[in-house]
């Protein structure tokens, strides 16, 4: 059974697909991380992300797999586990970038397909229920207003001890999308079978608990 969870950045996707994958015995796949991992690779080597033909040709160095430690999923490239290197705003703008062209997603693609064949999994990302998992049993598009999304991760920064500029982080925030939604490739949307989930005014609880209704709805908690 798969669980389909898209959405844009900072709508909360991963805290709730991981509380979801823990309490109903799931496998959580978050493919954000892969393309990160992508995006690290790119930086390292100073590939120029407007540039389709260097991206596709230096994406063939690279090897993503993914191994799972105490159920927390790691992302392995090239032999190495970055987990601790991707999380930065500069690796997830670059991931958005480079997320464009067909040969990156392509390649992460099939590897997601693969680990959803075999198991029960929660994945999330921006095209899981339009393309990467189209015959998931449910399908959630998780949303927020870019203001409320904007606040979580300004809090989050804040409470890491970053300081930064509140209209900054909404600005990120909205030129994500734009790029997310707009590209040719795979564009977030949401797909028609989704189910919507605004959680502006929700807490991470509320989420929770409105997904799994969904799911006991279609048959799909144990
Ligand atoms: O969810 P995230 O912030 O970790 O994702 C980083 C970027 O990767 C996101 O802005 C677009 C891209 N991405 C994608 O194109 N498709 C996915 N399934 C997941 C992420």
């Amino acid at each position: 059974m798969n669980i389909a969870i898209d959405g844009p950045a900072g709508a909360g996707k991963s805290t709730i697909a991981k509380k979801l994958a823990k309490e109903m015995g799931f496998v959580y796949v978050d493919t954000g991380a892969m393309y990160r991992a992508m995006a690290l690779y790119f930086l390292e080597q100073k590939t120029d992300s407007s540039d389709e033909d260097a991206v596709t040709s230096a994406s063939d160095a690279v090897n993503i797999t993914i191994r799972y430690e105490n159920g927390e999923q790691q992302v392995i490239l090239n032999g190495e586990n970055v987990n601790g290197k991707i999380r930065s705003e500069e690796v997830g703008s670059m991931a958005s970038s480079v997320s464009i062209y067909p040969n990156v997603r392509k390649k992460l693609v099939s590897l997601q397909q693969k680990l959803a064949a075999d198991t029960d999994v929660i994945m999330d990302g921006r095209d899981i229920g339009t393309c990467v998992l189209p015959h998931a049993e449910v399908k959630i598009y998780l949303t927020a207003s870019s203001r409320a999304r904007a606040k979580r991760r300004y809090d989050e920064l804040q409470a890491k001890g970053v300081t930064c500029d509140f209209e900054a982080v909404q600005k990120d925030i909205e030129e994500r999308d734009y790029r997310d939604m707009h590209r040719k490739e795979s564009p977030l949307k949401q797909a028609e079978d989704a189910v919507l989930v605004d959680s502006s005014n929700m807490t991470i609880e509320q989420v929770v608990q409105e997904i799994q209704k969904i799911c006991r709805e279609k048959a799909v908690c144990r």
